[in-house]
């Protein structure tokens, strides 16, 4: 368990790896399949079940006031006209800010705040903050695996409630391009 003491880590910009990963996660069509707005191309694609997303984190102690990083790796698609995407959540306490670094490929942050929607594109070096009660999700809007850094206070929880319910309001898709 890291976060007492200093240490170095690396990041591989074109594979996402982290050299210091304590959990590799990685979410096909099926475990979100309910997400994309396009049902019935979502029933045509579950048999070839694509790799949506990984996500690489340092085993990190998230019970205190330390940072925590974590690196997301959108691979390149679309279902129907929708863009491969994260599910979208979050931060409990809302008051948990978060800033994104994108290290390749190109992407779209989607927030949602009190009904507004802000649609934020990502290129290699561009920096996202998400505010304060910003439910967010990332979309990949390119042809490579889109690959970012994230960095916030450990000491929160991902709260993905609202997707039970009508989730966002709005979609990131081909036409947005
Ligand atoms: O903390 C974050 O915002 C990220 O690490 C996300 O959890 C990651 O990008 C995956 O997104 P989601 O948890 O919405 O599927
Ligand atoms: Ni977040």
């Amino acid at each position: 368990m890291i976060g007492k003491e200093s240490f170095a880590d690396k990041v591989d910009f074109k594979t996402g790896e982290l050299a210091n990963c304590g959990s590799h996660n990685k979410v096909y069509l099926n475990d979100i399949k309910t997400l994309f707005k396009d049902q019935e191309e979502v029933q045509k694609r579950l048999d070839e079940n694509p790799l949506i997303y990984e996500t690489f984190y340092p085993d990190i102690d998230t019970n205190i006031m330390y940072v925590f990083y974590g690196v997301t790796k959108i691979h390149p698609g679309t279902i129907g006209r929708e863009f491969f995407m994260t599910k979208g959540h979050l931060h409990i306490p809302e008051q948990i800010t978060e800033m994104y670094l994108c290290l390749s490929g190109r992407g779209m942050l989607l927030e949602q705040k009190d009904n507004n929607i802000k649609k934020t594109v990502m290129e290699p070096g561009t920096i996202t903050y998400v505010g304060e009660s910003s439910f967010h999700r990332t979309y990949n809007i390119g042809k490579e695996p889109f690959i970012f850094i994230v960095a916030c206070n450990a000491d929160f929880e991902h709260d993905y409630s609202l997707l039970k319910d009508d989730g966002f309001l709005e979609i990131v898709t081909v036409d947005d391009l």
